[in-house]
């Protein structure tokens, strides 16, 4: 357990071994496409110039390392040390501005101008907006129509940013969908146009380059918990979409056999009702997007549509290194439901005065069920790490609709 190869992909973007989980499962048009990149990033990778340029960017304009934050409240009532990675705190309001700065600046290495991207809950389109105004590069975000609406300020902020938006009506008009018409795009364009992809799924190499781009998460988090308290977290947790806040957390942690991992899911209604996005828990290995992987899908092997509160975790498919972690049993993924999630959502804006993301309120439900237990294990000094890989602003909208909080408002001014 403790060799790091074991958790990497082989040269053919396989983890676990060839035929296992990711790989490359791509039409002819993407194949030279996506060897393109695995070379160019490969080089750049090694170049201390590139690195340079990525780790100042992320410094200078991404407002990280982002803090790790004792959350004492919190900790007091769980009876364990409970501390947030506050990825909310970057610029732009999420993890996602470290894998898109990352993507962009090797888009401008390799000669290209234009960028295109798919978007869910919008924290990643508007982060491709963000990069491409900091790089100098045209813009395209295709986004699910029914995201659109629940995600409208995002759109708007895509928009003043100067990127083109793309609703999408095919399948369930949502991430599935919006990630399907950016291949489309990426088909036609790929002499001139980088897809960013957003999250640590996806053909090789994305899976791969995703996870490093991201992965200064748990860095930090690392040498930030052993500065302050001497030691590792007994476990960390993340919440999983496709993977890319989880991927960056967990691989720092890979290899300290005493530090427990866990991914939280969206359970949406609860994975009884068929009405989630419970890919590990509930799917089966499968293809999507061109990486074999745990899918939700039904005995005919057709992706099913997933749901969820949050639009950034409604995903039937799940990055593969995920799976890879899951069969091998190195990390525990767990469903959580969208009851639990705002439960979490509400109670960490009046312990600690922080609104998450409801993405992020699924890591943190999840640690809170485990804490009770992590505490009659290890007591009061043990360690739960929990990534807030975004802030809640853009959930307003479904917090008013969830909490009715306008209509108690609109009671009180009659
Ligand atoms: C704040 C936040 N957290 C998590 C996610 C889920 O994505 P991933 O699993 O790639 O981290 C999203 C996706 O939009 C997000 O906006």
């Amino acid at each position: 357990m403790t060799d790091k190869l074991q958790w990497d992909a082989d040269e053919f973007g396989w983890f676990g071994g060839a035929g296992a989980w990711g790989g490359r499962f791509m039409p002819e048009a993407l194949v030279s496409a996506l060897d393109e990149l695995t070379v160019a990033y490969a080089d750049a990778m090694a170049d201390p110039e590139f690195v340079a340029a990525f780790e100042g960017a992320l410094v200078d304009y991404a407002n990280v390392p982002s803090p790790l934050y004792e959350a004492k409240h919190l900790s007091a009532e769980y009876g364990v040390k409970i501390l947030l990675k506050r990825e909310d705190l970057n610029h732009t309001g999420a993890h996602k501005i470290r894998n898109v700065l990352g993507q962009a600046l090797l888009t401008k290495r390799m000669g290209k101008t234009r960028v295109i991207a798919e978007t869910g809950a919008g924290q990643h389109g508007v982060a491709s907006a963000t990069a491409a105004a900091y790089f100098g590069l045209d813009c395209t975000v295709y986004m699910g129509r029914v995201d659109t609406e629940r995600q409208a300020l995002n759109v708007a902020r895509m928009e003043l940013l100067g990127a083109k938006v793309v609703p999408v009506e095919s399948g369930s008009a949502t991430l599935k969908d919006a990630i399907n018409e950016a291949l489309r795009d990426w088909v036609a364009s790929v002499d001139h146009t980088a897809y960013l992809f957003g999250t640590a799924a996806g053909p090789h190499p994305f899976p791969s380059m995703v996870r490093d781009f991201t992965r200064g998460i748990g860095d930090e988090a690392r040498a930030q918990c052993l500065a302050k308290y001497g030691r590792l977290p007994d476990a960390v947790a993340a919440c999983v979409g496709g993977g890319s806040n989880a991927i960056g957390l967990f691989t720092a942690f890979l290899d300290d056999a005493d530090t427990a991992i866990y991914g939280y899911e969206a359970g949406g209604d609860g994975v009884e009702t068929g009405k989630h996005a419970a890919t590990i828990a509930a799917g089966g290995a499968g293809v999507l997007h061109g990486a074999r992987t745990y899918v939700l899908q039904d005995e005919d092997g057709q992706t099913i549509e997933s749901h969820s509160i949050s639009a950034g975790l409604d995903y039937p498919g799940v990055g593969p290194q995920h799976a890879w972690l899951a069969a091998s049993g190195r990390a525990t993924y767990e469903p959580v439901t969208d009851t639990e999630a705002m439960a979490a959502f509400q109670l960490l804006a009046r312990t600690e005065g922080i609104i998450p993301a409801i993405e992020s309120s699924h890591a943190l439900a999840g640690a809170l069920r485990l804490a009770p237990k992590l505490a009659a294990e290890k007591g009061e000094d043990a360690i739960l790490l929990v990534n807030l890989s975004g802030r809640g602003d853009k959930d307003m909208g479904t917090a008013l609709d969830y909490f009715e909080l306008a209509s108690s408002r609109k009671g009180e001014a009659k």
